[in-house]
């Protein structure tokens, strides 16, 4: 079966205050009612109801989120979340609460948290085998080169880099079966710096990672082309951008910063994803 798309708003470190992350939700969730316009609400796994749509807003909103964004379609996740489910850790976030107060997705190994935060392969793979361990909670675990190592044509050995220390020890099955794993291809140096990918560039690093994939996961390309994973394309995505890069094979979305603040560009963005 075709893999159902996905367009997902990172809102990042914004907006400043509560009054104004909730206009911002009800501004998606009318939106999006008037956008369907007398059809029905979409199923959480009905790929017939069009792409899936996640939030992720800051963690002291989420539960505003989740709550106005009931019954709107509207999935709403966390932007990072800790490696351990309960216990002595101070300042922590376990995947179970995240659940609990009804998140669908984390969003895991972000470069920002890589490099102003020292989240390595290593943390994030913990982190991200603590999430597959809580039933019903999905990741999008982000990877992508530097500028300069993409200037060097490292982008394939860094991408299977991360790809084999984020999801080392990961169950194969609840990946290409279950599809509780989106990869997310953010290239740094097309993060928040209006340098989007060009079509073909963000289609050849999503076929070297599905060529990683296979390797790092033991199993053949042709089971995971025919698995349940999605890849989404991250970095200056905007309403003009993203057909272009909806439009190559191995494309199943965008996920989106800077435009996702504002209502009307994320919800044009996602026209582009249907
Ligand atoms: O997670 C989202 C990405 O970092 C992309 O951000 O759309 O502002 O470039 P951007």
């Amino acid at each position: 079966p075709p893999r159902r798309p996905i367009v997902a708003g990172n809102w990042k470190l914004n907006p400043p205050t509560r009054s104004e992350a909730v206009t911002l939700l009800r501004l998606l969730v009318a939106n999006f009612v008037n956008h369907r316009d007398g059809n029905e609400y979409p199923d959480d796994d009905d790929a017939s109801d069009g792409p899936e749509v996640v939030i992720f807003p800051p963690l002291p909103y989420l539960s505003d989120a989740i709550r106005i964004l009931e019954g709107s379609g509207i999935l709403v996740g966390a932007q990072d979340c800790g490696m351990h489910d309960g216990g002595a850790y101070t300042g922590e976030v376990a995947p179970s609460m995240l659940l609990s107060m009804g998140c669908s997705y984390v969003l895991l190994g972000h470069s920002e948290r890589r490099v102003h935060f020292g989240e390595t392969d290593a943390s994030i793979n913990m982190a991200l085998r603590g999430c597959l361990d809580v039933p019903g909670l999905r990741v999008v675990l982000c990877v992508g080169e530097t500028l300069e190592e993409y200037e060097n044509g490292m982008l394939e050995r860094v991408i299977d880099e991360q790809l084999s220390g984020c999801l080392n020890n990961v169950d194969a099955s609840a990946i290409l079966r279950d599809g509780r794993v989106v990869i997310a291809y953010e290239p740094v140096w097309a993060i928040g710096t209006g340098l989007v990918a060009t079509p073909s560039q963000a289609q050849a690093a999503h076929a070297a990672i599905l060529n990683s994939l296979s390797r790092v996961l033991r199993c053949t390309a042709g089971e995971v082309s025919d698995g349940a994973i999605r890849i989404i394309y991250g970095g200056s995505v905007t309403p003009d951008t993203v057909l272009g890069i909806m439009d190559m094979p191995d494309v199943d979305g965008a996920l989106v910063g800077g435009a996702s603040l504002n209502a009307d560009s994320f919800t044009r963005i996602y026209d582009g994803t249907n």
